[in-house]
């Protein structure tokens, strides 16, 4: 593991049953400069499994009607589940973040493409300084707010081949080098995703997205890889918005 970028995030292991990172075992990798930490406190990260048969529905009450209404449209159960949880597990960080009940923020969505609200970047209205990103895959999610803009993403390892063209030279060689190829890959696509949500590039130009060292992707900032089989996650906090 490398180390001067990591910094501690404020939670506890456990905070009412949201397991906040898993075993430090788990921790893959990090990168990055803590300078933003001395700007405006420490990030929260959470991330959650979400094992079958126990409904997230407590708390569903909090979301927005756009939110609820997205939610209705959604034919599978586990991604009704995942949403839930992940739209819930946002506002709890961001809570956590600046000191209130969840239950006082309120958490809008505005698409940067079409221009439509209720989907697209998240924010928290009121609060232009609170910085929030969540993700969700069935049968796990993760959330993240910060000072300053970040991101965080969560996906299942990815078993099939890589797809073409989202990994730079390097990469792919420090993929192939791992004696588990698949995990090494998720573990930079959601570096990559993560800085995406953060406002580095789009997903368009990941393929020349170097996310392997600290600072390779030319931006200061923190960022913080774990695993928790068959999920592997990844969050960043940028020193500062993007010029
Ligand atoms: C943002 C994006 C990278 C996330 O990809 P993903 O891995 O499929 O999904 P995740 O669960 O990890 O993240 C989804 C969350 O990212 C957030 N998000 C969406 N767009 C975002 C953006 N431009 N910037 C930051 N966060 C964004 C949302 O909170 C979304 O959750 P929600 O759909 O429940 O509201 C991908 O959806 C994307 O590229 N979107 C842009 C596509 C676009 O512009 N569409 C226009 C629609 S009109
Ligand atoms: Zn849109």
């Amino acid at each position: 593991m490398r180390g001067p970028g990591r910094i501690a995030v404020r939670s506890v292991a456990h905070d009412g049953g949201l397991a906040t990172r898993p075993p430090s075992r788990y921790i893959l990798g990090v990168a990055g400069s803590r300078a933003h930490c001395s700007r405006g406190g420490t990030p929260v990260a959470r991330f959650r499994r979400i094992d079958t048969g126990a409904p997230i529905a407590a708390g569903s009450s909090l979301l927005s009607d756009a939110e609820t209404a997205r939610l209705a449209r959604l034919r599978s159960a586990d991604d009704r589940e995942a949403f839930t949880a992940a739209h819930l597990l946002v506002r709890s960080c961001a809570a956590a973040l600046v000191g209130m009940e969840p239950r006082h923020l309120e958490f809008v969505q505005r698409c940067a493409s079409c221009g439509r609200d209720g989907h697209g970047r998240p924010t928290i209205v009121g609060h232009p300084d609170v910085h929030v990103s969540l993700s969700h895959t069935r049968g796990c999610v993760a959330a993240v707010a910060a000072r300053s803009p970040c991101g965080i993403d969560v996906e299942m390892i990815h078993r099939g081949p890589p797809p073409r063209g989202v990994l730079t030279e390097r990469e792919a060689a420090w993929v192939r080098d791992d004696p588990d190829p698949a995990r090494a890959f998720t573990m930079l696509w959601v570096r990559k995703e993560a800085l995406v949500k953060a406002g580095i590039g789009t997903l368009a130009e990941v393929g020349s997205l170097d996310v392997l060292d600290p600072g390779s992707a030319g931006v200061p900032a923190t960022m913080e890889t774990w695993a928790d089989p068959p999920y592997v996650g990844a969050w960043v906090v940028l020193d500062r918005a993007p010029t």
